[in-house]
């Protein structure tokens, strides 16, 4: 697909996610040759920072740009930094845009990038609506010449009623199909290869439903605390940072009927029904029975004490945020049907890993009596991350005599596929949207739908005395969280 000349326009480009994330993906970009000839980013923010001073920041003195780019990239590094200007919009947000409207079509007509603008709004969302009523006061959402695309970050709204409102105020100014919801989870190449496993191959999808498959777990974990979001992440929690939107996003995929086609529309009318099917919590007993939250405590790992939560800075000291997260739940459709969902998110972990684990039923005749422990092992393990690849567990014959079984490994690594270059979340996400395919962008129903599960969740925890357990830094989380699965033994804890 051929990408238009463009402009992308920051806002809250004075913050992380932008020197960290968005121009490291550019850069790879434009090193790619994907970017368009005429192309031009302009960050804004209410820092005070001339064109040069941002180029610094973000590009020619950045780390991370500098962990990408190899010595003989440095022309390059330079030949890119030339593109990125900076506006600064005084105090606020919420003001007039003449002055960023001037400079915009000032940009435009110098560097010809035919009125093609893509706004994107990595600010606190508070500020989503009057970025967009302010761009709109200027004629920017305008598309009789040129197009104009909103990205909006996370957060999308803090519950089901703040997020209903926010699409809401957006599509007061921007239409749905100019708004691309960035759930970065989704540019992961192992979350899309959920849909190619799945619909590429004659082998899965015949077993994927409540007749061969027994449960499903996920187990999303980081080895890492809250670091310096404290303050952030005491007013979200794991449920509202990972489970609300990356979790239930890869859940969809999983769940998801076959879309008739592979375009933005067809896969997300799936994506959605998939997520209206998930049965929601409403009794006071399933909560309590079907969910688990807890904190990470202060421990040792290797020797290092690593504070416990409440004692990070910018958490409140008797906060009950949950760090940790485990909920099982039903879907309610033809498909699945009484077969239980189990997925867990949590920081400070043992290791750093997210995978998907299918666990398949027994064979109902069984004719290997002794084969012991292996029964109950036929599973399909798709690993998001790390060592991104898939993992078939099933049954072989132990040389010798008699029938004994053994499991052995079908295994699979992205890594010995290609030397091709495997372009990060961000990186695709942003072409992606230059291109104006919404794909891998969450739409408004699937956000709101998503919602609509967590919230009763959200509201149990916050008004019950429902249990906020603890567990040490560097381990499987609470030892409870065992009761939850059951019937099953225990979680699936994956290597390091
Ligand atoms: C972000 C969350 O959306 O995802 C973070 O806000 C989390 O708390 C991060 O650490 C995890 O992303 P990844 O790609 O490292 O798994």
């Amino acid at each position: 697909t051929k990408t238009e000349n463009q402009m992308l326009i920051i806002f809250g480009a004075s913050g992380d996610l932008t020197a960290r994330k968005l121009v490291p993906g550019l850069f790879n970009l434009f090193k790619g040759k994907h970017l368009p000839k005429n192309f031009v980013v302009l960050g804004v923010s209410r820092s005070d920072m001339t064109d040069a001073e941002f180029r610094k920041k973000v590009a020619l003195e950045s780390e991370h740009l500098k962990s990408q780019a190899t010595v003989k990239d440095f022309g390059l590094v330079e030949d890119f930094a030339n593109q990125i200007f900076y506006e600064d919009l005084g105090s606020n947000y919420d003001v007039n845009y003449s002055r960023l409207e001037k400079r915009i079509s000032d940009l435009n007509s110098k560097y010809r990038t035919e009125n093609n603008y893509i706004f994107y709004l990595s600010t606190p969302p508070s500020l989503f609506e009057a970025i967009a009523k302010n761009l709109t006061d200027q004629g920017l959402n305008d598309e009789t010449s040129g197009c104009k695309r909103l990205i909006v970050e996370k957060p999308f709204g803090y519950d089901l009623e703040t997020a209903k409102a926010l699409n809401k105020g957006l599509q007061q100014y921007f239409k749905e199909s100019q708004i691309y919801r960035i759930d970065h989870y989704l540019g992961k190449e192992t979350v899309q290869n959920l849909l190619v496993t799945r619909f590429a191959n004659s082998i899965f999808e015949p077993l994927w439903n409540r007749n061969y498959i027994d449960h499903v777990e996920i187990t999303n974990a980081e080895s890492g605390g809250v670091g310096s979001r404290g303050g952030y992440y005491d007013g979200s929690g794991a449920l509202r940072d990972m489970f609300q939107n990356h979790l239930l996003q890869i859940v969809s995929l999983i769940v998801m009927e076959p879309p008739i086609d592979a375009n933005a529309q067809e896969i997300r009318n799936e994506k959605v029904k998939a997520l209206r099917s998930l049965r929601i919590m409403r009794d006071e007993k399933t909560l309590h029975d079907h969910t688990i939250r807890a904190q990470y405590v202060s421990s040792k790992i290797n020797g290092e004490v690593v504070k416990g939560y409440r004692e990070e800075d910018g958490v409140d000291s008797e906060s009950t945020t949950e760090t940790y997260a485990a909920i099982k739940f039903y879907v309610d459709n033809w498909r699945w049907k009484d077969v239980p969902f189990y997925v867990r998110t949590a920081k400070r972990m043992p290791t750093k890993v997210t995978e998907v684990v299918i666990h398949f039923k027994s064979p109902h005749h069984q004719i290997f009596k002794d084969s012991g422990m292996f029964n109950k092992d036929n599973k399909l393990i798709i690993r998001i991350q790390p060592d991104e690849g898939i993992l078939v567990k099933f049954g072989v014959k132990v040389p010798g005599q008699g029938f004994k079984v053994e499991r052995a490994n079908l295994d699979f690594y992205y890594s010995g596929l290609t030397e091709t270059h495997v372009m990060e979340a961000y990186e695709r996400l942003l072409l992606d949207a230059m291109q104006g395919d919404a794909t891998l962008y969450a739409r408004a129903d699937e956000v709101e739908a998503a919602w609509e599960f967590v919230n009763p969740i959200l509201e149990y925890w916050k008004n019950s005395e429902a249990k906020v357990y603890g567990y040490s830094a560097g381990v499987w989380g609470p030892e409870n969280a065992d009761d939850l699965i059951e019937g099953y033994g225990m979680w699936r804890n994956p290597g390091p």
